[in-house]
């Protein structure tokens, strides 16, 4: 991630508004686990660790266990920040500055791995390769968890009039600003994300027994729309051809006048956009081989 996404990135996350759907989630997931058996986690890793969000809320459920946590993310700054937090917490943490896909750790040594909002960030050869790494150091029926709001059907058909205000008024912006966008370029490949349906296929291939896959809409309001629309990566998949940092931008600059006029109200008289998590729970089959019981 770049820094000005990184930094939109941290202040999204910051949000009410994310915290929340990300706290339903993974209350959702422990609950589910502890139901199991499994009460004692005795190692957890954090894939994609970034602000530390989804570990500290996993943690913060389950209260008197200090599961040994290894955090594991490609950037090394937010890695070093969000270890030392959870060390002042007298966690006992491990830091991996590695990407998900070259993930080396001894085979069947974790009981529980988590990926939050970072799965879509690869494509589909490196998920399997992901997920294939991820199944080889789980012990057997170790859980995955992982969200996302990047997949096809993350966007409720009613919020489409959003979405297409929101990019016809920031095209309108760039015109008036003389930018022109260059026609040429096609919309970046990442911005095609896939069906929930992907995952599961997936999943079941490398090795997996879906737990449960479920569907989480959460209510962004102005304030989270506009860090996400900051992202380049976003920005650029909206608004592709032109450069992504003007991109982001207009992107930005336009939540306010669509959101007023095709957001619902909440209880406050705030508009908000409905956008839906996927939230999916497996476990790691018990053959040796990646191919699934029937
Ligand atoms: C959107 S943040 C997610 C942070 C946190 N898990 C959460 O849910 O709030 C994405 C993080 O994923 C990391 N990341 C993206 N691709 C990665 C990869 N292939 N391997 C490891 N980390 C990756 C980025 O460096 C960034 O810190």
């Amino acid at each position: 991630m770049d820094n000005r996404s990184k930094y939109s990135f941290k202040a999204f996350s910051e949000t009410d508004d994310y915290q929340k759907v990300n706290a339903d989630i993974v209350r959702h997931w422990v609950s589910s686990m502890l139901t199991e058996r499994s009460k004692q986690i005795g190692s957890l890793l954090d894939i994609a660790t970034g602000m530390g969000t989804m570990v500290q809320l996993f943690l913060n459920q389950l209260p008197g266990q200090k599961p040994t946590v290894i955090c594991l993310d490609q950037d090394e700054s937010s890695l070093v920040q969000t270890t030392d937090r959870l060390k002042s917490l007298s966690f006992d943490v491990k830091h991996l500055h590695t990407s998900v896909e070259d993930l080396e750790l001894p085979d069947e040594s974790v009981d529980v791995a988590i990926w939050g909002n970072a799965i879509h960030y690869l494509q589909a050869e490196g998920q399997e390769r992901a997920l294939t790494a991820i199944r080889r150091v789980l012990k057997k029926r170790g859980w995955l968890f992982f969200n996302t709001a990047f997949y096809a059907e993350a966007r409720p058909p009613e919020t489409l009039v959003f979405y297409r205000a929101q990019v016809r008024k920031a095209v309108s912006h760039l015109n008036s600003l003389g930018i022109q966008r260059d026609r040429a370029q096609k919309r970046p490949a990442a911005s095609n994300f896939p069906p929930a349906s992907h995952y599961e296929t997936l999943l079941t291939k490398i090795g997996f027994s879906v737990n449960e896959m479920r569907q989480v809409a959460a209510r962004l309001h102005q304030p989270a729309w506009e860090h996400l629309s900051s992202f380049r990566q976003y920005a650029a998949g909206a608004l592709h051809g032109y450069v992504p940092e003007v991109a982001a931008d207009a992107m930005r600059e336009a939540v306010a006048p669509a959101i007023e006029k095709h957001g619902q109200r909440d209880e406050n008289n705030a508009p908000y956009v409905l956008r839906n998590w996927l939230a999916v729970s497996a476990r790691r089959e018990n053959l040796s081989s990646g191919v699934t019981s029937m």
